[in-house]
């Protein structure tokens, strides 16, 4: 990237790591688009993320996954808030350009599992039984793949605002 403005921003994280919340506050500060992996699925399947788990299987989800990645991580001026699994799957990594600024938004299981508690059973991976220690397995496995991010931030203690103007002084280079 060479110090230049990158041409759009993916953040990547754990479930409820506040990608939509950060990437959302982010793009109207910079007046980019914002774009969000889960909500354009939903809207091309003309149904919930937890309806295409349990009607068509996990392996489904994971091939209009990758479709929308490919077709969003091409967009420009966008801020681009991916699913907490994507960036484990095969070939993920090479859909992301040059001139994407990545960043992983970093948050401890059991606050991912309190935040999407509070925002209701939305996530089929986050509900049943023992999910703190699922949560916790699930993330330890994911960590090398969230960690291909070129920054990480903490998610846990700073908020969507706090975390958009960090991540604004990381495009400026001035962090
Ligand atoms: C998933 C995360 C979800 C959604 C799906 C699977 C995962 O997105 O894509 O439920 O595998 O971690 P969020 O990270 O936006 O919750």
């Amino acid at each position: 990237m060479n110090g230049e403005v990158p041409g759009r921003i993916l953040l990547v994280g754990f479930m409820a790591s506040g990608k939509s919340s950060v990437g959302m506050e982010l793009a109207s500060r910079l007046g980019w688009g914002f774009e969000d992996f889960d909500t354009v699925i939903e809207a091309r399947a003309g149904k919930s993320v937890s309806q295409i788990f349990s009607e068509d299987g996990e392996s489904e989800f994971r091939r209009l996954e990758s479709d929308v990645a490919m077709e969003l991580l091409s967009r420009s001026e966008t801020v681009v808030a991916s699913g907490g699994g994507w960036p484990t799957q095969p070939g993920s990594w090479n859909m992301v350009m040059d001139d994407t600024m990545s960043v992983w938004l970093k948050v401890s299981p059991v606050e991912a599992v309190r935040r999407a508690a509070q925002e209701g059973s939305t996530r089929p991976l986050l509900n049943g039984a023992d999910v703190t220690d699922r949560a916790t397995a699930l993330l330890l496995s994911r960590e090398p793949a969230y960690s291909r991010a070129r920054h990480a931030l903490d998610s846990e203690h700073l908020d969507p605002p706090q975390l958009a103007v960090e991540i604004m002084k990381l495009m400026k280079g001035t962090t």
